[in-house]
């Protein structure tokens, strides 16, 4: 048989109770500067997982300071941040739900303002260096901030940055970790050609220029229990077609990399890499191709996420039936619609399928 949107993903030890994501969303809602959630975060991600959907991904979640795309980014990189964190989670169990963590590193594209701010790069004393691959700033429309070419000491540091986060990201009780390497931060700038121009290990060919990210999800792998999932979220294409970039064929190569390293899902998205870059289309479900590439051309059985203008129980449905996806991760429409899943089981005529909170029984 087989499967549809209310049919539970069991990866390694860990049962998804259906095939719905919530997509990893900043929040840009620390009050102190200082990584810590609040209430906030923890209504936000709680109320998701209230509505019903299976997996409840957090917001990019900076394993150092500098790897804040905003300086009001959630972080992970103390255990005072895994203490602060554990409520939520256990929250998020409570209602039938997995917790996740997306562990992040925003490489050139940190310091900046938040997008209701204007996302103008900070370059005066609030803002600060950040690291790439080369030293080569993010072209921001109204100027730059200082990017350091990182040496392979910083290299070191930002690999056990992130097995340390992986570490914290366990006491605090999240059940799936979710390795960022997309949308043009850290490690898809070492990936890609348009951003990465060193001429050491880390740079050059496919194999170089995939190092970082092969070294960081072993370490995380390393760390993170063996009964437990892990993923990694990559953009499928740099949408760069005038020029070297990052290519579908590249992800799909990566995706057998990374499932031999123990990934057991690639959560493909596109693009953040240049702000030249051409998006053909932003309509409904408009990177589900490079899902279904993924999926059907890897080697490997690695799992797969789609991501992108996901917005109805039919379409995240037929994503899963059709084979094209085993998971249907909803952005902007869980911002709609924070019981999205309950409502795709209405729809559905699913609502035997999933666990409606018995305080809500009489709505759904
Ligand atoms: C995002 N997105 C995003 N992606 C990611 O990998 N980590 C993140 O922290 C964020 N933050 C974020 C904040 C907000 C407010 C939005 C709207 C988006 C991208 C997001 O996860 C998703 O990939 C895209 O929004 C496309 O999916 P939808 O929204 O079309 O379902």
């Amino acid at each position: 048989m087989s499967a549809d949107l209310f049919t539970p993903l069991e990866l390694r030890s860990i049962e998804i109770p259906n095939r719905v994501m919530v997509s990893p969303m900043c929040q840009y809602s620390c009050e102190g500067l200082d990584g810590l959630p609040t209430d906030w975060h923890h209504t936000h991600l709680v109320s998701r997982a209230v509505g019903g959907a299976g997996l409840v991904m957090s917001e990019a979640t900076a394993v150092e300071p500098r790897g804040r795309i905003t300086p009001y980014d959630l972080g992970i990189w103390s255990d005072e941040h895994a203490d602060a964190l554990a409520d939520t989670t256990a929250a998020i169990r409570e209602q039938g739900s997995v917790p996740g963590i997306q562990l992040a590193h925003a490489g050139r594209k940190a310091s900046t303002m938040r997008p209701w701010e204007g996302r103008d790069p900070i370059t005066g004393d609030d803002g600060w260096e950040t690291i790439a691959p080369s030293a080569e700033p993010y072209p921001h429309e109204t100027g730059e901030v200082p990017t350091r070419a990182m040496t392979e000491a910083d290299i070191a540091d930002v690999v056990a940055a992130f097995r340390a986060a992986a570490e914290r990201a366990l006491d605090a009780g999240f059940e799936v970790a979710e390795v960022h390497s997309a949308h043009g931060y850290l490690l898809h700038e070492f990936l890609s050609p348009v951003t990465n121009h060193r001429d050491d290990a880390y740079g050059g060919d496919f194999e170089g220029r995939t190092r970082l990210l092969r070294e960081v999800t072993s370490a995380v792998r390393e760390v993170w229990p063996g009964d437990q999932p892990l993923f990694v979220r990559i953009s499928a294409t740099d949408w760069l077609p005038d020029r070297e970039s990052w290519t579908v064929a590249d992800s799909i190569r990566l995706a057998d990399d990374l499932a031999a390293l123990g990934v057991d899902l690639i959560d493909v998205s596109g693009g953040g890499i240049h702000p030249d870059q051409q998006i053909p289309s932003t309509g409904p479900g408009y990177q589900e191709r490079y899902a279904r590439r993924v999926k059907q051309e890897s080697e490997s059985d690695v799992a797969v996420g789609a991501v992108g203008g996901i917005t109805t129980a039919e379409q995240a449905d037929a994503l899963i039936k059709n084979g094209r996806g085993d998971l249907a991760i909803v952005g902007r429409e869980h911002l709609r619609d924070p019981y999205f899943a309950l409502h795709a089981a209405q729809q559905l005529d699913r609502l035997a399928d999933i666990e409606v909170p018995v305080q809500y029984h009489r709505a759904f």
